[in-house]
């Protein structure tokens, strides 16, 4: 069995390997990827003067739209492990035109005090089943919230109601070089968060209250355009150093290769249509 150490290292190298695939298709992710995390922004309702930690904010499209929603008096603060993702969120998103907002570079798992700290709300979209240590990110994630504070987070269900995400990687995978060692049991990775038992264990463990995880069907709308489709879903996934490093012929391939297995997916002319089953869990502090 692999240890937190080891599992936590390998994380590290994960996301400075694939940030630059997520920089890449940032707008993107923005726009597509919104239907992931809106569940929990309607949870959250935020609102002006409110203090939001927006816990593995990738490039930053989250934590602005927080912050818009908090201004013109709030703080939000967006928090990733990957400092090229941050450093590509903060030139996205400037402070002298987002007043109150703020990126920082941190593991949350072993973050001390965070500057902002104390929250109103935690938001996180799609970070949580990620983490090597859950309960010791999850605690951190407590710590930094007042009492009676908020958490609302979205993470995937098991991966059958996902199945756009195999069908990427199967399409993928064979004109690739070696792709990262698969996620085995709890270990983290897309679907580490399938079992809600275990994430009502985690979070009671790390000290929270009021805790509900609810599943939500939501559908992921993008355009008809095949190639640009695979690419993105190639490149934020786990194939995508791989991509990154391969010839533009074997890039082709892999795109064109994810293309026919996403085909199921598409509706020619109006798009596609990639439907994923996800978790919105919330939670709160004592009061
Ligand atoms: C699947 S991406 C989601 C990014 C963004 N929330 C979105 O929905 O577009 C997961 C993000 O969590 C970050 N992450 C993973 N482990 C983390 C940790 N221990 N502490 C902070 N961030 C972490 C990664 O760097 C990555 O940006």
């Amino acid at each position: 069995m692999t240890g937190i150490a080891d599992i936590r290292a390998r994380n590290v190298t994960f996301w400075a390997q694939a940030a630059p695939g997520w920089i890449h298709h940032a707008d993107r992710q923005d726009e597509y990827g919104r239907p992931l995390g809106a569940a929990a922004l309607d949870w959250l309702r935020p609102g002006p003067g409110d203090r939001i930690l927006d816990v593995g904010c990738g490039c930053g499209g989250t934590t602005a739209e927080l912050a818009t929603a908090v201004a013109p008096t709030g703080v939000v603060v967006g928090l990733d492990l990957d400092d090229s993702m941050v450093a590509a969120a903060a030139t996205r998103f400037p402070s002298d035109r987002h007043p109150g907002l703020r990126f920082t570079t941190a593991d949350i798992e072993t973050a001390g005090t965070i500057a902002g700290a104390p929250f109103d709300a935690v938001f996180s979209r799609m970070a949580l089943m990620l983490l090597a240590d859950p309960v010791a990110g999850c605690s951190t994630i407590r710590r930094a919230l007042r009492p009676g504070g908020r958490m609302a987070a979205t993470v995937f269900r098991d991966g059958a109601t996902s199945p756009w995400m195999h069908a990427v990687l199967l399409g993928a995978a064979p004109h690739l070089g070696p792709l990262p060692p698969m996620p085995i049991g709890d270990e983290p990775g897309p679907f580490a968060f399938a079992d809600s038992e275990r994430v009502i264990r985690i979070l009671t463990e790390a000290g929270f209250e009021a805790i509900t995880v609810q599943p939500h069907d939501v559908v992921l709308h993008a355009l008809d355009d095949p190639g640009t489709v695979a690419e993105w879903l190639i490149e934020i996934g786990p194939a995508g150093a791989a991509y990154r490093d391969a010839t533009p012929p074997q890039q082709a391939a892999a795109r064109a290769g994810a293309a026919r297995l996403l085909a199921r997916f598409r509706e020619p002319a109006s798009g596609y249509r990639l439907t994923t089953g996800i978790w919105l869990i919330t939670a709160a502090t004592a009061p």
